[in-house]
């Protein structure tokens, strides 16, 4: 444990009198005790309140891409909300981001804004309901769109409720979701060609969208199976079906143009939000033109703060220096080194330790060799993943608690940040007991 941790207890204990388990998001919650409550957070590092230091692999579940508190989005938020935050119409700057994520993202040719990533699914899944005339969406096992109660299904449920794999049991992830909304949903394992074949044959017709975050993003960054991403697009055209991409994560992180740019994709759709704004709300969805352009037309699509100029001003610094320097190229160099080292690390240690994603978003599943879906992933060795990362936590290492997230890397993770981290890495896979 941190040297220091009071001020963290007395806050979570304060906190709990008011705000259910004293956080405003479940996953926030760490246990009692040991949940960090946080003071600030500057570049590549985080203080809690008691004052400890830690390089951040969190960076807020992914926003951060830049580094925290980054001078250049700051300033333009600064310069912008001095002229008011919200008018209900529509300004300049909000066009131009538009203008940039089109430019940017490679089968966007039209989009809307929105809050946050479970508003840009939610309005995708809308509008492709609308434009095939069906209501059936399938998704796939392990992976999260928002917390809309359509898509919360078989997202991180102990797989063994999941069914066998030729026929898996959609598992809602909360109470309070209608029973309707199972008849919805199909649910399948990730990186299955002949799942997705099969099910499509018995109702890709009645099937208005497949909805797939490009790796798992959500569980353990499992990477699509060479090939899989590509037959999900050539079925969907099959079917008359909509591709919505769901770049929430690696939007603006792994390549100026996401995984749409990284794989040469083209999905019908795309939802974006995260990286987009460097920390501040922001999301976008967009996609082609032919479907784009039924929204207004027939297709309710809206919301207060869509354009909130916090977010857009975050969003238009954040996408000009993504589009001036080599930000994507520098961060996945110091990635890839700090992968290669924590590989180097396990394999001297005689762990088996599989990789998975991007170096600006990777993690690595214990005791494992190999991982294509939440089923096999589940098999790994958690409860030890857990164990090393409140070791790291506890020496200034702070990936997420949760196996599941990807450690995420920003431009302000420098050599120094990342030697750091594989010393402190050496020393927790030496001194923790598997
Ligand atoms: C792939 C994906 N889609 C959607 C969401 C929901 O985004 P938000 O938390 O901004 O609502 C997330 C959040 O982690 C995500 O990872």
């Amino acid at each position: 444990m941190q040297s220091h941790f009071e001020k963290s207890r007395a806050l979570q204990k304060r906190a709990t009198q008011t705000i259910p388990l004293g956080v405003n998001s479940n996953f926030r919650y760490w246990g009692e005790g040991i949940t960090p409550y946080v003071q600030k957070a500057q570049g590549a590092y985080l203080w809690d309140v008691d004052g400890n230091r830690y390089i951040d692999y969190r960076l807020a579940f992914g926003p951060i891409i830049l580094g925290h508190a980054h001078p250049d989005v700051n300033s333009c938020v600064h310069e912008e909300i001095d002229q008011g935050v919200l008018f209900a119409m529509t300004g300049e700057l909000e066009v131009a981001v538009i203008e940039k994520i089109v430019a940017m993202c490679p089968a966007v040719e039209m989009a809307r804004l929105a809050c946050s990533g479970t508003e840009a699914t939610m309005h995708a899944l809308r509008v492709a309901r609308a434009y095939t005339g069906r209501e059936l969406v399938i998704k796939f096992e392990g992976m999260y769109h928002g917390f809309q109660d359509y898509m919360l299904f078989s997202t991180y449920a102990p797989v063994e409720a999941y069914g066998s794999y030729r026929s898996p049991i959609p598992i809602p992830a909360s109470s309070g979701i209608p029973k309707a909304l199972n008849d919805l949903v199909v649910t399948l394992p990730f990186n299955d060609f002949e799942g997705l074949e099969k099910t499509l044959r018995r109702v890709g017709y009645e099937t208005a969208a497949v909805i797939a975050e490009p790796c798992m993003g959500n569980c353990g960054a499992i990477l699509p199976a060479p090939g899989f991403l590509e037959f999900i697009r050539q079925k969907c055209t099959e079917y008359g079906i909509v591709f919505i991409l769901d770049e929430v994560k690696t939007g603006f992180r792994i390549a100026n143009g996401g995984a749409q740019e990284f794989y040469r994709l083209d999905p019908d759709m795309a939802t974006y939000a995260k990286a987009i704004g460097n920390g501040y709300p922001l999301a976008a969805f967009g996609g082609k033109k032919s479907i784009m352009q039924i929204v207004g037309r027939g297709v309710s699509q809206g919301g207060t703060y869509n354009n909130n100029k916090p977010g857009v001003a975050a969003a238009y610094a954040t996408l000009s220096l993504l589009q001036s320097q080599p930000i994507l190229e520098t961060i996945a160099l110091r990635g890839q080194r700090l992968m290669d080292g924590l590989k180097a690390i396990f394999a001297e240690a005689g762990i088996p330790a599989c990789f998975n994603g991007y170096p600006a978003m990777f993690s690595f599943a214990l005791g494992v060799e190999t991982v294509t879906n939440q089923r096999d992933w589940s098999e790994s060795e958690k409860g030890y993943y857990l164990r090393l990362v409140e070791a790291a936590i506890q020496r200034g290492v702070m990936p997420d608690h949760d196996p599941r997230e990807p450690w995420f890397l920003c431009y302000s993770h420098g050599e120094a940040e990342i030697d750091e981290t594989l010393d402190v890495m050496r020393d927790v896979v030496k001194s923790v007991k598997r």
